[in-house]
């Protein structure tokens, strides 16, 4: 049997998605990527010897754009069918993790074999986008020719560097001779998201959206049965940021938004390009967490705002909080009077939750 519990960003990406998926995947026996492709950027800090009790834990900092993070904790890692591989890069990744000494990634890697494959001819195409200002990895012509019927899938490949796999297989068939669970016959899966809701094709502000679903629904895109689905574990942060060219979403001319660019390093990790912040707009995380059916939150990055130490919030309006306590309390009593999420859990830090 499979059960699956899910991450989803509740704003435009880059919330920390890849340090709560992290810091949670060693109470799964499998972690899949079920959306997306190169353009996602996840930094993550991975604890470097667990065994040697120091007063600082030293932390070797991590950024995946195409594998699970399970890679990096030997848990079997799926890069699910609904999700779109550049080869090469995903081949670069691979080894740039082995260089910083994670020696048994390509034994824990499998790719369904449906997952379409971006060539060179999506590259260049992506490459001359100017409208959406997307991330150039050749994502949206990926999906195009899937969604054509004239895309090539990585299973029509003729040889691989990697495990392919068949998700049906690896969930339902043969369950055993990918999981040696001598207790449970249980698989619990975590279905790690990339993007977020602000860019899902469908519920963004199109056309400034990425190609894929980026929903907690997308996950059934992948082999995973609604019923299957137990938490939906939203992530967000204290404030917006946005990479992309709506010109409705340009960064307002405000000392505070910058320092708090620059105090929080928003800066792009699959792109380099600044995000462009503006003060956390709970109207819409309220949305976002009525689509994806969340069951429980992370906020991440309250620290800055501390540095910052200035409060702003749309919540019907632009409002500004004097301490932090209170734009917690605020937050917080704004989402629980409004959804059904009772857990929310604030992190102060880069590395845990
Ligand atoms: P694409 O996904 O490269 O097609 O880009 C479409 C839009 O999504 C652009 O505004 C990108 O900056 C944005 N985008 C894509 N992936 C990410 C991400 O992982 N974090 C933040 N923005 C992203």
């Amino acid at each position: 049997m499979v059960k699956a519990d899910v991450i989803v960003d509740l704003q435009a990406g880059d919330t920390g998605k890849g340090k709560v998926a992290y810091n949670l995947m060693n109470q799964y026996g499998a972690v899949m990527r079920y959306n997306g492709g190169g353009n996602a950027g996840h930094t993550i800090h991975v604890r470097k010897n667990p065994f040697v009790c120091t007063d600082k834990p030293l932390y070797t900092k991590v950024i995946t754009h195409q594998l699970p993070c399970g890679v990096l904790g030997k848990r079997m890692s799926i890069i699910g069918p609904e999700c779109v591989v550049n080869i090469a890069d995903l081949e670069a990744e691979i080894r740039g993790l082995e260089l910083q000494g994670f020696s048994d990634v390509r034994e824990h890697l499998m790719v369904d074999y449906r997952a379409h494959v971006v060539t060179d001819t999506h590259l260049e195409e992506d490459g001359r986008d100017v409208v959406i200002g997307t991330t150039k990895k050749g994502i949206g012509p990926a999906y195009m020719s899937k969604i054509e019927r004239t895309g090539i899938r990585v299973g029509d490949l003729p040889s691989h560097n990697f495990k392919v796999c068949d998700v049906i297989d690896v969930f339902y068939n043969n369950t055993r001779s990918y999981f040696q669970f001598p207790f449970e016959d249980t698989i619990r899966v975590l279905c790690e998201g990339a993007q977020g809701y602000q860019l899902d094709v469908n519920f963004g502000k199109y056309p400034f959206v990425t190609a894929s679903h980026c929903v907690s629904g997308a996950v059934c895109l992948n082999g995973i049965p609604p019923n299957a689905i137990e938490k939906v574990i939203g992530v967000m942060k204290v404030y917006e940021t946005y990479v992309g060219n709506d010109p409705e979403r340009e960064m307002k001319n405000d000392p505070w938004l910058e320092k708090i660019q620059e105090l929080g390093g928003e800066i792009g990790a699959t792109t380099g390009r600044k995000r462009k912040v503006n003060w956390l707009n709970l109207n819409e995380v309220v949305t976002a967490i009525q689509v994806n059916g969340v069951t429980e939150i992370y906020v991440n990055k309250i620290d800055i705002l501390e540095k910052v130490d200035k409060y702003g919030v749309y919540a019907d309006g632009l409002n500004f909080i004097s301490t932090a306590k209170q734009f917690q309390k605020f937050v917080e009593s704004f989402i629980k009077e409004r959804t059904n999420v009772t857990q929310i859990r604030w992190s102060r830090s880069a590395q845990t939750l």
